[in-house]
């Protein structure tokens, strides 16, 4: 299987660093434009486009806070303006902002849930209105539009300690499958991706030291995800190889959502 993005053009929310930067490069490298998202750090996304310029790809680098239905407009106009097209949308933004309930602002409850799950929703929104006014862009893709929402294994697991960040994945899970049920009929394909623990900024104290041995314990594959393993698998969904994957999501967590404490027990 031979899969090539080109000539797609990507959009990827939060994708300064982790995940989403992970995402950028591979949809570049597999042939795609790519537009890098970032709220706050211009830095990195500028530095990751240019790699991706100098390596002969296509990419720009755009400031947007996803939880500003202002700044998700303007993303995607620029996105059209510089590559006139939109074929894949990666709506990867998220954030944590972990308490016990007692303890949480309101603030943070709002915070999590405008970025991880308003967000999605907007950026959503603003990926359908081009995917349906396009059209299936003949011998470009199959679909006429795909959407990949980057939830967490946390949209089936409980999480004390951060029932917002759990609240807001479970609200992924749902939107995902009620826009696909709403619109695969127009050749839009819109799937999920539930990463467990990718080492990245958001877990580093949790993927490090005598943490990282706690940690494994629920990871019956035996080792910490990489940035790597969910990029191979978002290519492969905004790809004509996975045409008829419609509404899914894709666990990429070395077995963390199968209950691991229940082997021996229960
Ligand atoms: C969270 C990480 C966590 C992982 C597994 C992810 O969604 O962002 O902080 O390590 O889930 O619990």
């Amino acid at each position: 299987m031979n899969i090539s993005l080109e000539p797609q053009v990507a959009l990827i929310t939060g994708a300064s660093s982790g995940i989403g930067a992970g995402v950028a490069r591979a949809m570049a490298d597999a042939g795609a434009a790519v537009v890098i998202n970032y709220h706050t750090e211009a830095a990195p996304a500028e530095a990751l486009a240019h790699q991706i310029n100098v390596a002969g790809g296509q990419a720009i680098a755009v400031g947007a806070d996803v939880s500003s239905e202002e700044d998700v407009e303007r993303l995607f106009a620029q996105t059209l303006d510089t590559f006139g097209a939109l074929d894949i949308l990666v709506a990867n933004s998220g954030l944590q902002k972990d308490a016990a309930t007692v303890d949480m602002s309101l603030a943070d409850w709002n915070r999590v849930i405008a970025v991880n799950l308003t967000g999605q929703f907007l950026c959503a929104r603003a990926a359908l209105r081009i995917f349906q006014r396009q059209g299936v862009r003949q011998g470009v893709s199959k679909a006429a539009g795909k959407i990949i929402h980057v939830s967490s294994v946390h949209q089936r697991i409980p999480w004390a300690g951060h029932a917002n960040y759990a609240a807001s994945k479970g609200g992924v899970h749902l939107l995902m499958q009620s826009l696909a049920q709403e619109v695969s009929h127009q050749r839009i394909r819109i799937n999920g991706i539930a990463p467990g623990a990718i080492r990245t900024a958001i877990n580093r104290q949790a993927t490090q030291g005598a943490a990282e041995k706690e940690l494994l314990k629920l990871i019956p594959y035996g080792r910490i995800g990489d940035v790597e393993d969910v990029a191979n698998a978002a290519v492969f969904l905004a790809s004509d190889a996975s045409d008829y994957i419609v509404g899914s999501t894709l666990f990429i967590d070395g077995g963390m959502s199968l209950y691991p404490e229940f082997h021996g027990n229960g």
